[in-house]
């Protein structure tokens, strides 16, 4: 299998074509970058991790009637998955402020939001992925309104149904990236991952603002103990999972 020539390498994961076209397979990497790719480095056992997580995130979704493209994990660091076209957009979705919403408005980090913030980025690293204004988004025609509309529906619930989830982890929720595809039958599914590498994940009972990250953060500020806060994220999300 491994032989097989890669479909396409990203900075997180590779996917590898199989016998069957309608299923391809994703190798999830140790390998982190920030910054659009100008910070680079390996975070031990994260490849593993990351997909363990997305596995138990994409089954949890779907049972709650989210259509997702997981179809199994033949190792821990490997996802079968259902053959997509990748709507090139970065769906951001924010319950509370931080990062670049901090920067970019000067919200103070922390500040709960009233309402869930739902952004689109164009999903295109050459051009550093920026953020979309709605006319910038009928500009580009990247998906009908009656495809913005599903997926606008599908990010609402997700959002719901994953802060419940993370709750019963005694885990906040801040923020997080999703990007759907199409499949052979033309629907809109969620694809790509759901990790510490694509949300921003707060320990509840840390108060300390530093402390309670559990994310791609610890990687992106040099705040050090990263593996072991994506194994605490690991190891709680199993055990909701398993209850
Ligand atoms: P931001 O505050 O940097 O815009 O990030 C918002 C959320 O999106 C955060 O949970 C991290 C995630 N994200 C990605 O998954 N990939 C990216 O390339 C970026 C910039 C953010
Ligand atoms: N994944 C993005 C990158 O490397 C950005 C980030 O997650 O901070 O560049």
């Amino acid at each position: 299998m491994m032989q097989t020539a890669k479909l396409y390498e990203g900075k997180a994961k590779i996917l590898y074509p199989t016998k069957d076209p309608q299923i391809l397979l994703t190798i999830y990497k140790d390998d982190a970058t920030a910054f659009n790719a100008q910070k680079k480095g390996q975070i031990t056992g994260k490849g593993a991790i990351n997909c363990t997580i997305a596995a138990a995130l994409f089954q949890y979704l779907e049972k709650a009637g989210i259509p997702t493209h997981y179809i199994d994990c033949p190792e821990v660091n490997q996802m079968r998955v259902k053959a997509v076209t990748i709507i090139p957009l970065e769906v951001v979705v924010r319950n509370i402020a931080a990062g670049s919403l901090c920067r970019q408005t000067g919200l103070p980090q922390g500040k709960v939001l009233p309402k869930p913030l739902l952004e689109y980025y164009l999903k295109d690293d050459a051009l550093g992925d920026p953020l979309l204004t709605r006319d910038r988004l009928s500009l580009l025609n990247l998906a009908s309104s009656e495809q913005l509309a599903t997926i606008e529906e599908m990010t609402l619930k997700i959002n719901q149904h994953l802060q419940d989830f993370f709750k019963l982890c005694n885990i906040i929720l801040v923020d997080f990236k999703l990007e759907f595809g199409i499949d052979a039958t033309n629907q809109i599914i969620l694809a790509d991952e759901i990790s510490p590498d694509t949300c921003r994940l707060w320990d509840s009972r840390e108060t300390d603002p530093q402390a309670r990250i559990m994310d791609k953060d610890r990687f992106r500020q040099d705040l050090g103990q990263i593996e072991s806060a994506y194994q605490t994220v690991q190891e709680r999300v199993l055990s909701a999972i398993n209850h």
